[in-house]
């Protein structure tokens, strides 16, 4: 077997919906105060898509100014992964509708499903298939309408999360944001954490799941609190030692957006001061799989990616999932 090939990112784009729903606005239909939501979560104000705007919709967007970005056309695209816990439908992948929308003929599409963690794991999945030699420019798009899994009648959830999208294109060629390693990680032994418990195959949706409001995210808020804490410092110190760096050559943290105290945790752990930390979860709240490539994006828009810089991003959901990519820019 030929020796693995050089993965690095070609190109990178977002999409976040216009519409603003501000702490303000949730103070008024729910038992909360934009207070308590901001100094518990960083959050001030999330992202909602239109009715008419599902998953793919958001997606579509992200991938087509990835595309424009990295200076490639649909068509030289080999390979589309799609992260998302909110896809258009159970089935057909939310992936394929990307492949058809984009016109990426001559791309294969698949889903992945590891939530919050799903961009990580799709980076993985398309880094080595392009360190194999099986593809040559591989599409990641992590898409989330993740309002539609939530309870907005129940203040311990709905207030965290949001709608957006993030896509970022791999390729061996390009110059920037070489692979260093990844880190994946997963214990299901936590599994009742964070979940929907119906319209599965385990409990089929029925007129009482619905009911007992089933189809929408569960959490056990502190539970997963504790779980996001521990687990960032663990994943992102084991992904550094894999790509052979100490933890005191980290330059960039771009984690996942779940809540600020988790972050300024995790630079505590990792001895860094913020602005060495890539936040937006006070504009987005948690938008899951689209979380961190969003926040990517907008390190690079800012300026925040420099040549030689070590940067790590990582993130944890349900599952429980965790991993880290590690990325010489
Ligand atoms: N407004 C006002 N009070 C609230 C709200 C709210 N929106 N939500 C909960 N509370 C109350 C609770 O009812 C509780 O009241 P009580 O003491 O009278 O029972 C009190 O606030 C404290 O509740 P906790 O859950 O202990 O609050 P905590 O400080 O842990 O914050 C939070 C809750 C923000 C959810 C925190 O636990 C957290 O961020 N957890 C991790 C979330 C996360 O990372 N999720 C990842 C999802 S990723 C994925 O894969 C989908």
């Amino acid at each position: 077997m030929s020796s693995p090939r050089r993965v690095a990112l070609a190109g990178m784009g977002i999409y976040v919906p216009e519409r603003i729903m501000t702490n303000k606005e949730l103070e008024a239909r729910l038992d909360t105060t934009g207070e308590w939501i901001q100094s518990r979560t960083g959050i001030c104000e999330r992202r909602i898509a239109a009715p008419e705007q599902a998953a793919s919709d958001l997606g579509v967007i992200a991938a087509r100014r990835a595309l424009q970005d990295a200076g490639l056309a649909a068509e030289q695209i080999d390979l589309i992964i799609c992260a998302t816990a909110s896809g258009d439908t159970t089935f057909p992948s939310t992936a394929c509708l990307l492949q058809t929308q984009l016109g990426a003929t001559a791309a294969g599409a698949f889903d992945i499903s590891a939530v919050c963690s799903g961009f990580i794991y799709a980076y993985a999945a398309g880094a080595n298939m392009i360190a194999s030699g099986q593809a040559k420019r591989v599409l990641i798009v992590a898409a989330e309408k993740f309002t539609t899994l939530l309870d907005w009648e129940d203040r311990s959830t709905c207030v965290l999360m949001g709608d957006g999208a993030g896509a970022v294109v791999l390729t061996s060629d390009a110059k920037q944001g070489e692979l260093l390693s990844c880190s994946l990680g997963t214990d299901s032994g936590g599994i009742e954490n964070l979940i929907i418990p119906a319209g599965g195959s385990a409990r089929p949706t029925t007129h009482e799941t619905v009911d007992q409001k089933l189809h929408y995210m569960k959490m056990n808020g502190p539970e997963i609190y504790k779980f996001g804490v521990r687990i960032i410092g663990e994943s992102v110190s084991e992904a550094l030692k894999l790509a052979g760096l100490n933890e005191s050559q980290l330059d960039l943290l771009i984690p996942h957006q779940a809540n600020i105290r988790i972050i300024k945790s995790a630079a505590k752990r990792f001895n860094l001061t913020m602005d060495k930390i890539v936040v937006n979860i006070d504009r987005y709240s948690n938008t899951s799989a689209a979380s961190v490539p969003i926040a990517l994006a907008e390190a690079k828009e800012q300026g925040r990616l420099r040549p030689g810089m070590h940067v790590a991003m990582v993130a944890f959901g349900a599952g429980l999932t965790w991993g880290t990519v590690v990325l010489r820019w």
